[in-house]
C-alpha cells in the first residue's frame, strides 16, 4: 500500500508542477507576494500529523509563527548541521531516516480587491528544501523535489477572493537530499520567495531571448522564440517584430566589462514582458573560450548564497551588496556553486557586468565513501530527475546574458544521468557552453575543467603536456575551484595568475570561495560546524571565504584585488640597476579584455621615507585590451635623501553603477633610493650593579641577561626568541592531503614549547652577550640563540643569532623575537607595508608606506582563530613610547593575547584580553600556501631552519603611547 509519505522516498522530482519556464516578472499582470509571517508547526517525523492542517477552519492560532523565506532552524526550530560531503544519514538511496523534521506551514490570504477575475494564476516557489506537499484550499496541488530550483502550480481555479488557505509541508529529507549533498549547511525551508501570479488570457508563457553579437560586422541578431505569439520591441534599436522572427541592426555588445543592456518589451495578447537584451556570442573556436571574437580569462569567485542570520534565505540587498563587492575587487566572474541562486541575483549580474557560470542544483559528493558505488547519477532511475533539474535551471535562466556556461552539477562522480543532462543541455541551448568538473575526459563538457591543481600541473596543462583524451587536449581549461580561502590566506594567488597569464589555454579560475557561512551566534560569534552538537560535521571548513561572514573583505580578497588588477605597471628600466637612478618611464599593460583605458584615470605620486610629497595626474594614452604603452614619469621631486619610491595608481575616471569616480582600480610602485643604512648603536659600555646590568637606556636582570626597561618603558615579557604560531587552517592542512602537513609536524616536534636554556651573560667592553639554547622536550635539535645588546648611550641594539643544531627536516613556522609591553600601549605607527597583513605568498597588496593603527586594529578575526596581523616589509615602529628600527626590515604583529592563547581559542570569542601586548618581530615568516583544501607554500616561500642574524634598534619614542 501506498503511505501518504511515499512521495518522500520516491526519486521522481515531483507531480503536479506546471513545466519549467523563463523566470520573469511581467510589466502589467497582477502579482503577489505570499512572502512574510506564516504559521508553523515542526513534527519529528514525516508522518506525525495528518493533512487537517491544509483543510478549511483549521485553526492554527496556537502555532508558532515563522518568517517565510526562511529556515525553520534559523529561527528557533531545530538546529543547523553542516557537513562537507558526508550525508548525515544512513546512505541507503532513496530512504531516508524515519526522524525526518517536517514543517507544516501555513499562510492565509485575500486577494487584492484589484485581483482580475478573469484568466488562470499561478502559485510559484523559488526555494524550498527539501521537499515539499502543498494545498491550496484543502485541494492537494501536488509535491516537488530540487531545491533551490523553482516549480509552479495552477491554481487559478481554487482561488477565492478572500480566506485563502496556503498549507505547504516541508520535509527536511527526501530522495532529493541525495541529489543535494553540497558542502555547506543543512538548512530546511521555504527559504525563496512565494508568489501568486496571475496569468491572463493571452499571457505569455515561455520564451527564449536569443541574441547574439557579430563581431566582425558590429551586428547583433536578435529572435525571440515564444510559446505564444506576439511582438517584440526595443526602442533604442528601432525593433519592432514578431516572435519567432530574427532581425539584424548594429548594436553594442553584452560583456562583463561593458554590459551594454537594451531594454526591450515582449508583448503578447494578454500580457507585457519586460526584456533586457544582451548581445553576446560564446564559443570554442581555436580550444578557446571566446566571447564577441575575444579571448576571455576569468578571474572569478564560486559564489554561495550566505547571510550570517538568514542563512540562504538572501535578500536583494544583500544580493547588491554580494555584486558590488565583486565588481569593486576587480572580480569578473562568478560560479554559483553549487546550484542556481535566486534569479535576481543572475539581474545583477546582467546589469552591472560578471560572466556566469551557472551550476544545477546536484552533488552526490557521500557517494565517494563507498568508491561511488550506487551513485543516482549513474543509476537510469534517477535520470528524470536530474533531467527535471537540468531543464529547471536552463529554462529559468536563459535569458540572462551574463550567464555564459551551464554547470552539470558539482562533484557528483561520472554516470550516464550527466551525459543525458549534457546532452538535453546542448540541444536546447546551443548558445552556451556546458561544464562539469567531474568529467576528466570532457566526454559531455566543452571545456576542461579542475580544482585544486598545483601550480606545476597547471602549468603543465597550458603546456598542453597533460596528455588525455583528443577532445580534451583541443579545449580550453578552467580551474573551477582554487586558492582555498579557508582562514589565513590562499597564498600563491599570484603564482596561479602568472600561468593563467602566460598560457591562453588556462583561461582563469574561480577561488574558492566568496563568503564564510559562520552562523551568527550569542555564544561564539560566528558558530561553524560541531557548534550545535552535530553527530557528524566538519568543523570550520565551511568558514572559507574571502569575506568574512559578515560582509567584511578578509585580506584574502584584498589580496585577490591585487592579484587580479585589469592594469598592469612595470618599470622601465625594469629594476634600478642601481639606486638612485630608478625609472624613468612605466609601461602600462591594458589587461582588460574588452575595454580601452578610457574609463581610468592615472596618476603618480612620490614617496620618501613612506610620506607623499608630491603627486600629480600621469596622461595615458588610449590602449586597447592586450596593448601597453609606455609613460614618461616627471623627473622625481625635491630631495632624494632617504628612501624614496614612486607610486602609480588607476582610478575609475568617472561614476559607474558600482563605484564612483576615484575609486581604486590598479596600483604599483617602484623604488628610486634605496634605505640607508641605520645608524651604529655602539659605543656604549655595560655596566653591572645591583643585581642589574645597564647599556645605554637598557637595564637588564644580571643573573638572566633579560631585558627589563628601556629608558622609561617597562618591557613586560623580555625579549626572546619565538618560532611559534598559531597554526592556520592552511598550516594544518586538510585530513585527504597526501602531501606533508607541516602545522600537525610542528605541534609533533613541540615548537609550541620550546625551552630557553640560558647558557651564559657575558658583559664585554661594548656588548651584553646572552647564550642560550633554544630546544622542545623530547626532542635532540634546537637552535643556538645568541642575543648581542649594544648601545650608543640612546638607542639599544640587539643583534640576534641563531645556529641550529640537530636535524631540521620541517621548515619553521616564524623566526623572530617575542617581546611583552604594557597593556596600555594602544597606537601602533609603522613605516612598511600596509595597510593590512601580508605573508610571504600572500604579500602582493601590501604597499609600502607609513600606517597607522591600534593594537586592536592589527587583528584580522578568523572565523576560527589562528596566525594573522603580520605586516610584512616593516622599516620601522613605535608601539608603547618604543620605536623599533630594522636591520633587515622586519615583520611586525601585536597582540592583546599570546600566539598559544590564539592557538587554543576555537572560536574569535575566548580571546580574551591580558594586560600585556605580546609584540613579535619576525625576520623571516614560512609561507601560507593553500593546503586546506589545496597546494601547500611553493618551495620559495618555506622557511628552513638556516643560520641566521638580524638587528633591531630600539629607543625610546618622544610621546609615550
Ligand atoms: C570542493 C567542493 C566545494 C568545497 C571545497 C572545499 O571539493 O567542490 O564544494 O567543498 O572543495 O571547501
Amino acid at each position: 500500500m501506498r503511505a501518504a509519505t511515499d512521495y518522500v522516498e520516491d526519486v521522481a522530482p515531483g507531480s503536479g508542477t506546471l513545466p519549467p519556464r523563463a523566470w520573469y516578472a511581467s510589466s502589467d499582470a497582477a502579482s503577489l507576494s505570499l512572502n512574510g509571517s506564516w504559521r508553523f508547526r515542526l513534527s519529528p517525523t514525516a508522518d506525525a500529523e495528518d493533512d487537517a492542517f491544509a483543510g478549511p477552519g483549521f485553526d492554527a492560532g496556537h502555532w508558532a509563527r515563522i518568517s517565510v523565506p526562511g529556515h525553520w532552524v534559523l529561527q528557533g526550530h531545530g538546529a543547523p548541521a553542516y557537513t562537507n560531503h558526508l550525508y548525515p544519514f544512513p546512505v541507503d538511496p532513496p530512504r531516508v531516516p524515519t526522524e525526518n523534521p517536517t514543517g507544516d506551514h501555513l499562510r492565509l490570504f485575500d486577494l487584492p480587491s484589484d485581483w482580475p477575475s478573469d484568466g488562470g494564476a499561478v502559485l510559484r516557489f523559488d526555494g524550498v528544501e527539501s521537499c515539499a506537499r502543498v494545498w491550496l484550499n484543502g485541494t492537494d496541488l501536488g509535491e516537488f523535489k530540487g531545491s533551490r530550483l523553482p516549480h509552479e502550480f495552477a491554481v487559478g481555479h481554487l482561488l477565492r477572493p478572500e480566506g485563502n488557505v496556503l498549507a505547504v509541508r516541508v520535509h527536511q529529507w527526501s530522495a532529493g537530499s541525495y541529489l543535494e549533498d553540497q558542502d555547506q549547511w543543512w538548512l530546511p525551508g521555504i527559504f525563496r520567495d512565494v508568489t501568486l501570479l496571475h496569468r491572463p488570457a493571452g499571457c505569455a508563457l515561455d520564451f527564449f531571448v536569443h541574441a547574439s553579437y557579430d563581431h566582425t560586422a558590429g551586428a547583433g541578431t536578435l529572435k525571440v522564440d515564444s510559446d505564444v505569439a506576439g511582438r517584440v520591441t526595443v526602442p533604442a534599436l528601432g525593433i519592432d517584430v514578431p516572435t519567432g522572427a530574427s532581425v539584424t541592426v548594429p548594436v553594442e555588445p553584452w560583456t562583463a566589462e561593458t554590459p551594454r543592456l537594451y531594454d526591450g518589451v515582449l508583448a503578447t495578447e494578454g500580457e507585457r514582458v519586460p526584456l533586457r537584451i544582451g548581445f553576446r556570442t560564446v564559443v570554442v573556436e581555436d580550444g578557446l573560450i571566446e566571447v564577441n571574437g575575444r579571448a576571455i580569462l576569468f578571474k572569478g569567485v564560486n559564489r554561495h548564497e550566505w547571510h550570517p542570520e538568514q542563512g540562504r534565505a538572501l535578500d536583494r540587498e544583500t544580493m547588491r551588496e554580494d555584486v558590488l563587492l565583486m565588481k569593486r575587487h576587480n572580480i569578473n566572474a562568478v560560479r554559483t556553486s553549487h546550484y542556481p541562486p535566486h534569479p535576481a541575483f543572475l539581474d545583477l549580474c546582467d546589469e552591472l557586468g560578471l560572466w556566469v557560470i551557472d551550476e544545477c542544483d546536484l552533488e552526490t559528493h557521500g557517494f565517494v565513501e563507498q568508491s561511488w558505488r550506487d551513485n543516482p547519477v549513474d543509476d537510469e532511475r534517477w535520470t528524470p530527475a536530474l533531467l527535471d533539474r537540468a531543464a529547471r535551471m536552463v529554462e529559468r535562466d536563459k535569458n540572462h546574458p551574463s550567464v555564459v556556461v551551464w554547470s552539470l552539477g558539482n562533484e557528483a562522480g561520472t554516470g550516464r544521468g550527466l551525459t543525458a543532462m549534457a546532452e538535453w543541455i546542448h540541444g536546447r541551448d546551443s548558445s552556451r557552453l556546458v561544464h562539469y568538473e567531474g568529467d576528466r575526459d570532457c566526454r559531455d563538457t566543452d571545456m576542461y575543467s579542475r580544482m585544486y591543481a598545483v601550480h606545476e600541473e597547471v602549468d603543465r596543462i597550458g603546456r598542453g603536456l597533460d596528455g588525455g583524451p583528443l577532445k580534451r587536449r583541443r579545449l580550453p581549461f578552467v580551474l573551477c575551484e582554487y586558492g582555498h580561502a579557508m582562514g589565513n590566506g590562499p597564498g600563491g594567488l599570484a603564482d596561479y595568475q602568472r600561468l593563467f597569464e602566460t598560457h591562453d589555454r588556462v583561461q582563469g579560475g574561480f577561488v574558492w570561495e566568496w563568503i564564510d557561512h559562520g552562523v551568527k551566534d550569542e555564544r561564539h560569534g560566528f558558530a561553524y560546524g560541531g557548534d550545535f552538537g552535530e553527530e557528524l560535521h566538519d568543523g570550520n571548513f565551511v568558514c572559507d571565504g574571502l569575506l568574512f561572514p559578515d560582509r567584511t573583505p578578509s585580506p584574502g580578497l584584498v589580496e585577490y584585488k591585487k592579484v587580479i588588477e585589469p592594469v598592469r605597471f612595470e618599470a622601465r628600466p625594469p629594476a634600478p640597476a642601481e639606486y638612485g637612478a630608478g625609472p624613468g618611464t612605466v609601461r602600462i599593460r591594458n589587461a582588460h579584455d574588452f575595454l580601452d583605458l578610457t574609463a581610468l584615470a592615472f596618476e603618480w605620486s612620490y614617496q620618501v621615507d613612506g610620506e607623499t610629497v608630491a603627486s600629480g595626474g600621469l596622461p595615458v594614452p588610449r590602449a586597447a585590451p592586450g596593448e601597453s604603452v609606455e609613460v614618461k614619469l616627471p623627473e622625481p621631486p625635491g630631495t632624494r635623501d632617504g628612501e624614496t619610491q614612486w607610486t602609480v595608481r588607476a582610478l575609475l575616471a568617472s561614476d559607474t553603477a558600482w563605484a564612483p569616480k576615484g575609486h581604486p582600480v590598479a596600483w604599483a610602485q617602484f623604488p628610486v633610493s634605496a634605505r640607508p643604512p641605520l645608524r651604529v648603536a655602539r659605543g656604549a659600555a655595560p655596566a653591572r650593579g645591583d643585581g642589574r646590568i645597564t647599556l645605554g637606556p637598557g637595564s637588564f636582570d644580571a643573573r638572566t641577561g633579560a631585558l627589563l626597561s628601556i629608558g622609561a618603558v617597562e618591557v613586560t615579557g623580555p625579549p626572546r626568541l619565538d618560532v611559534w604560531r598559531a597554526p592556520t587552517d592552511n598550516d594544518d592542512g586538510a585530513t585527504w592531503q597526501s602531501d606533508v602537513r607541516y602545522g600537525l609536524l610542528w605541534r609533533t616536534l613541540g615548537l609550541q614549547r620550546m625551552r630557553h636554556r640560558l647558557d651564559s651573560v657575558e658583559t664585554g667592553e661594548d656588548a651584553l652577550t646572552v647564550r642560550t639554547r633554544v630546544a622542545p622536550a623530547g626532542r635532540e635539535l634546537g637552535l643556538a640563540t645568541v642575543y648581542r645588546w649594544t648601545s650608543d648611550g640612546e638607542r639599544l641594539r640587539l643583534t640576534v643569532s641563531v645556529g641550529p643544531q640537530g636535524e631540521w627536516t620541517v621548515p619553521l613556522p616564524r623566526l623572530g623575537i617575542r617581546f611583552g609591553l604594557s597593556g596600555a600601549a594602544d597606537r601602533v605607527r609603522w613605516f612598511g607595508g600596509g595597510p593590512g597583513e601580508a605573508y610571504p605568498d600572500t604579500r602582493s597588496a601590501s604597499r609600502l608606506g607609513r600606517w597607522e593603527s591600534t593594537v586592536d586594529g592589527l587583528q584580522t578575526p578568523y572565523v576560527r582563530p589562528q596566525e594573522n596581523g603580520a605586516r610584512a616589509d616593516v622599516r620601522w615602529a613605535e608601539i608603547g613610547g618604543l620605536r623599533i628600527e630594522g636591520d633587515p626590515e622586519f615583520w611586525l604583529s601585536g597582540r592583546r593575547w599570546t600566539n598559544e592563547h590564539l592557538d587554543a581559542a576555537r572560536h574569535l570569542t575566548d580571546l580574551i584580553p591580558g594586560d600585556t601586548v605580546w609584540v613579535n618581530l619576525d625576520h623571516a615568516q614560512h609561507g601560507i600556501g593553500s593546503q586546506s583544501c589545496g597546494p601547500g607554500p611553493l618551495p620559495r616561500y618555506f622557511l628552513w631552519a638556516a643560520p641566521a642574524e638580524f638587528s633591531f634598534v630600539f629607543s625610546e619614542t618622544a610621546e609615550r603611547a
